[in-house]
C-alpha cells in the first residue's frame, strides 16, 4: 500500500508531532508527515517540523475576515501538499466544515482525558480537580464539534493523590505519544471501518 501522506495541525510544543514524526521515521507508521500547519506563530511544533525537514505554515487567523476563509486557506494548504491524513495534534481551534468535509473519515483528534469525560481545552485540570481515579488518552475521528467524533482508541492514565497538574499531564503526554501514532498507523493500514459512533480495528492481514 502506498505510503500515506500526513497534515498536521499543531498549537502548541508538538511533543505529539514529535512523536509521529519519530514514529514515520522508525517506520511504524505507513506514512509521513508531508506538511505541518500551526494557529500559532511561535509554537515550537514549528521548529520541529523544520528540523525534520517538513515544510511548515503558520496560519494567522487575524489575516483573515471570518473562519471559514481561515479554514479555507487550511484547506488550500493541506490539498497544495496533497495530504490523505489530517491529524490534530494539539491543535486548540476548532476545524470548520470545509475541511472536514473535504477529509471525510480523514481527520483525526486527540484528547487528553477518556472522552466523553471532560470535553473542551482543561481537560487534564478538570479531571484533577473533579478527583477522578482514573483519565486518560483518546484518539477520535474529528466532528464538526469538540471533541465528539467517533472513538478509535483509548487508554487510562491513573490519577495519584497527591498529583499535580504538571504531573499528571507528564503522565499523560507518555501514553499520549504512543496512542496517537498507533491510531495513524492503523488508518494509514486501512484497518479502521465506522459505523454509527463506533469504530472497528480489523485485524492484520
Ligand atoms: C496534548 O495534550 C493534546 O492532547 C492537547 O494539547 C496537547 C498538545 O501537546 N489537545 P503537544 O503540542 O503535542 O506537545
Amino acid at each position: 500500500m502506498a505510503r500515506k501522506r500526513l497534515g498536521a495541525l499543531v498549537s502548541g510544543s508538538g511533543s505529539n508531532l514529535q512523536a509521529v514524526l519519530d514514529a514515520c521515521a522508525a517506520g511504524k507508521i505507513n506514512g509521513e508527515i508531508a506538511v505541518v500547519v500551526s494557529s500559532k506563530k511561535d509554537a515550537y511544533a514549528l521548529t520541529r517540523a523544520e528540523q525534520f525537514g517538513v515544510p511548515g505554515f503558520w496560519v494567522d487567523k487575524d489575516k483573515f475576515p471570518t473562519a471559514d476563509s481561515y479554514n479555507l486557506e487550511i484547506l488550500r494548504i493541506l490539498r497544495e501538499y496533497r495530504v490523505d491524513l489530517v491529524v490534530m495534534a494539539g491543535y486548540m481551534r476548532l476545524l470548520g466544515e470545509e475541511v472536514l468535509e473535504a477529509f471525510p473519515q480523514a481527520v483525526i483528534n486527540l484528547h487528553p482525558a477518556l472522552l466523553p469525560s471532560f470535553p473542551g481545552g482543561n481537560a487534564i485540570e478538570e479531571a484533577l480537580d473533579y478527583g477522578v481515579r482514573l483519565t486518560g488518552v483518546t484518539v477520535h475521528f474529528a466532528d464538526a464539534a469538540y471533541d465528539t467524533g467517533p472513538i478509535i482508541l483509548q487508554e487510562f492514565v491513573p490519577v495519584h493523590q497527591y498529583d499535580t497538574l504538571d504531573v499528571l499531564a507528564a503522565r499523560i503526554h507518555k501514553v499520549e505519544h504512543t496512542l496517537l501514532p498507533r491510531a495513524i498507523s492503523l488508518w494509514a493500514d486501512n484497518r479502521l471501518r465506522i459505523e454509527g459512533r463506533r469504530v472497528y480495528i480489523r485485524s492484520k492481514q
